[in-house]
């Protein structure tokens, strides 16, 4: 059975038994609504580790004014049901209170410079300082030996990276491929805001950034390839944030071959959608 808990002294309790015991512990956090995206983090760091620790809070830090924190879909039955069958041990339930003892606006904030500036940084301002306060909490509060994070937020994995490193968390974290559903659309809590009209047509993104692959692979140049990318998604229906071509690091990649990785996020009616795909040009 699945322990599910919401107060911080009993997680620490449990925590500290199982590290008493020697075993490791994975860490999986997470704002719920889970898919088999979410569970196949689950699996991973099963493979790293004795016991699996996942998170669902729904974080208002990092939600901006007008985004969906209100209706971001909350399903916690559905949720602990889908842990346990994917071999959690433990749910961690923190209050609003829990993670912020000061209040939201009074919050301890992490702020973490460069790779926040670009892309969803840019389109999202401030919603990496709430990803990166957050997740720091997390990491304090369940100590975990390794965390798991889908390489589907790719900017956010990079923002954890430089987070972990610089404050010396002493964890190591584990990257986990992006599952799609059949039509290639990569899984996301928010792919249940789509209409049935707009669902088909959110495939293309991923069709897009295969495009756009091989129009870099073929030599073609980036600013070119970006601008049709941009082109595409407009005419199928979307108002698109960015179509973009960079290197690992997101920085504008330098002439010639190397390892590259396209990035979009565009809205689709009400609702917004982000994938990438990592490739060596
Ligand atoms: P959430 O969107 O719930 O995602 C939790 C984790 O699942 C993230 O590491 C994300 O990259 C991963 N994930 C989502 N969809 C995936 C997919 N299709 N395939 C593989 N992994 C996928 O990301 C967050 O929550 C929050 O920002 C959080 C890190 C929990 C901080 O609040």
């Amino acid at each position: 059975m699945i322990d599910v808990i919401h107060d911080l002294s009993a997680l620490r309790g449990h925590i500290r038994k199982w590290k008493q015991d020697g075993q490791r512990v994975a860490f999986v956090p997470t704002m719920g609504n889970l898919h088999a995206g979410h569970f196949s983090l689950i699996e991973l760091g099963r493979r790293h580790a004795d016991r699996v620790v996942a998170s669902v809070f729904v974080n208002p830090t990092q939600f901006g004014p007008s985004e969906d924190f209100s209706r971001y879909p909350r399903t916690p039955e559905a949720d602990a049901a889908g842990l346990e069958a994917a071999g959690c041990d433990l749910l961690w339930l923190p209050s609003v209170e829990t993670m912020y003892p000061h209040g939201v606006d009074a919050t301890v904030r992490v702020s973490v410079p460069g790779v926040t500036e670009t892309l969803e940084g840019a389109h999202r301002p401030g919603h990496f300082d709430g990803v990166a306060t957050v997740v720091a909490r997390l990491f304090n509060q369940v100590q975990p030996d390794a965390a798991v994070f889908g390489r589907k937020d790719y900017q956010q994995l990079a923002v954890i990276r430089y987070m972990v490193r610089d404050l010396a968390f002493p964890l190591d974290i584990i990257a986990a491929e992006t599952r799609r559903e059949a039509d290639g659309l990569a899984m996301s809590s928010r792919n249940q805001y789509l209409s049935a009209e707009e669902r088909p047509r959110a495939a293309h993104i991923s069709q897009t950034l295969q495009s756009m692959r091989e129009a870099i692979c073929a030599g073609r140049p980036r600013e070119q390839v970006e601008a049709e990318a941009t082109d595409r998604l407009t005419a199928a229906g979307f108002a698109v944030d960015y179509a973009a071509v960079r290197d690992r690091e997101l920085g504008l990649p330098a002439a010639g071959h190397g390892p590259r990785v396209a990035l979009v996020a565009a809205r689709l009616g009400r609702t917004r959608l982000i994938d990438n795909l990592e490739f060596e040009a």
